[in-house]
């Protein structure tokens, strides 16, 4: 029996993976360990909460005592971080939450992974889940690979460099077996409606105006959350320690492209006249500092780890946008209480 602390499972990629570990591996026992923020939420993990080889915990990682002695009870095998502040434009008016998380709780962690394995770190193993936001942003040409110089540009993505640097430097001083790995823009179901795709379906669904940033001409690497859970799965499993593996999709896109393939699909899932939903995108004021573009090279995780995406892009927005149509409970809990509060401050000022 195997010891797995997964932080952040109650949010969106932490609970694909909690409940893939939970089916898969009932020989593991999974600790969810999350503090519930805004983004964190029990129902995303409804379907394994009984499971006899899974156990939630509310916690903070910024509590170092906590964190020690949550570490001293369950004697912990591995660690699979998520748990993080991780929406940019929240990092840009409210930036201290991001380094007490990202940094001091990914840190506190890690200093508890040392104490407990400093005698025996045989099979042990730290894996730190980052983002490519740690390279910055590309021009019209490139692309991100393992060896890309770090160049972070808004508190979101330098509190998370910051953690990776941390990393590390864990194993380089202290010998920590840790494993890092930096995922381009996820998208599917149980991700929070802040970020573009549910943002943007639950706009479209309520008739609300889509507020496009600056041109709309950033493009971002959108990979389906579920290939990035397995990802997660095989580098854990396999993946070399003290090694960096980039995880991607191969499937760029400009929002504004994206924004209009959406609307598409919901006319027509809708049943609305084609182009209807089209006339709700709304140009705003860009995000300061907003990245151009993102684009990841995962030829290492796929030649060394025989890591591939299950699905393509058409296939799982397609997937995504049912998904939302038929979870309006779920949408409506999300977006009820500090919701509305949170998009009033950032959207009601954009105009
Ligand atoms: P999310 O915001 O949906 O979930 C984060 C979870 O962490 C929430 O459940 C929240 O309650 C928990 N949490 C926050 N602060 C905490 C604290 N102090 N103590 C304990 N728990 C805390 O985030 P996500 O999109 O699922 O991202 C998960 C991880 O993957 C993050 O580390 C993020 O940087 C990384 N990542 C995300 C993406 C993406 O596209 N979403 C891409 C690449 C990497
Ligand atoms: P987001 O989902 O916040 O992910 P990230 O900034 O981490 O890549 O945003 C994806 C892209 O969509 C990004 O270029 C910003 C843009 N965007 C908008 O145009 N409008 C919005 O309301 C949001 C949330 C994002």
């Amino acid at each position: 029996m195997k010891n797995i602390l997964i932080t952040g499972g109650a949010g969106f990629i932490g609970s694909h993976v909690v409940r893939l570990f939970v089916n898969k591996y009932t020989d593991y026992h999974i600790v969810n360990l999350d503090k519930l923020t805004y983004a964190g939420n029990l129902e995303n993990l409804k379907d394994v909460e009984n499971k006899s080889n899974y156990e939630f915990v509310k916690g903070d990682i910024v509590d170092g005592d906590f964190v020690e002695k949550l570490f001293d009870k369950y004697r912990f095998d591995g660690v699979i971080h998520l748990a993080a502040e991780s929406h940019v434009d929240r990092s840009i008016t409210n930036p201290m939450e991001f380094i007490f998380t990202n940094i001091v709780g990914t840190v506190n962690l890690l200093n508890a992974a040392k104490v407990l394995w400093s005698e025996n770190p045989e099979g042990k193993r730290f894996y730190h889940i980052s983002t490519d936001e740690v390279y910055g942003s590309l021009g019209e040409n490139g692309i991100f690979t393992e060896e890309t110089a770090y160049a972070p540009h808004s508190p979101y993505s330098a509190s998370k460099a910051s953690a990776d640097h941390l990393v590390r430097a864990y194993h380089d001083t202290y010998g920590l077996p840790v494993v890092i790995s930096n995922c381009s823009n996820n998208y599917g179901s149980y991700q929070f409606p802040e970020k573009l795709i549910p943002l943007f379906i639950n706009n479209i669904k309520n008739n609300k105006p889509l507020p496009v940033y600056g041109k709309g001409i950033n493009v971002r690497d959108w990979l389906f959350v579920e290939d990035h859970a397995a990802a997660i799965d095989i580098i854990f499993h396999k993946g070399k320690t003290g090694e960096t593996y980039n995880i991607g999709g191969n499937n760029e896109w400009k929002n504004i492209d994206l924004i209009k393939k959406m609307c598409e699909i919901m006319d027509r899932k809708l049943g609305r006249k084609a182009g209807t939903s089209e006339k709700l995108i709304t140009y705003v004021k860009d995000r300061a500092g907003h990245d151009l573009r993102y684009a990841i090279d995962s030829s290492k995780l796929q030649s060394e780890l025989g890591w591939k995406p299950s699905l393509n892009f058409e296939e799982g927005l397609e997937k995504t946008i049912d998904w939302y149509l038929q979870n309006e409970k779920w949408l409506e809990n999300v977006t009820s209480g500090d919701y509305k509060k949170y998009y009033e401050e950032q959207y009601g000022r954009q105009k």
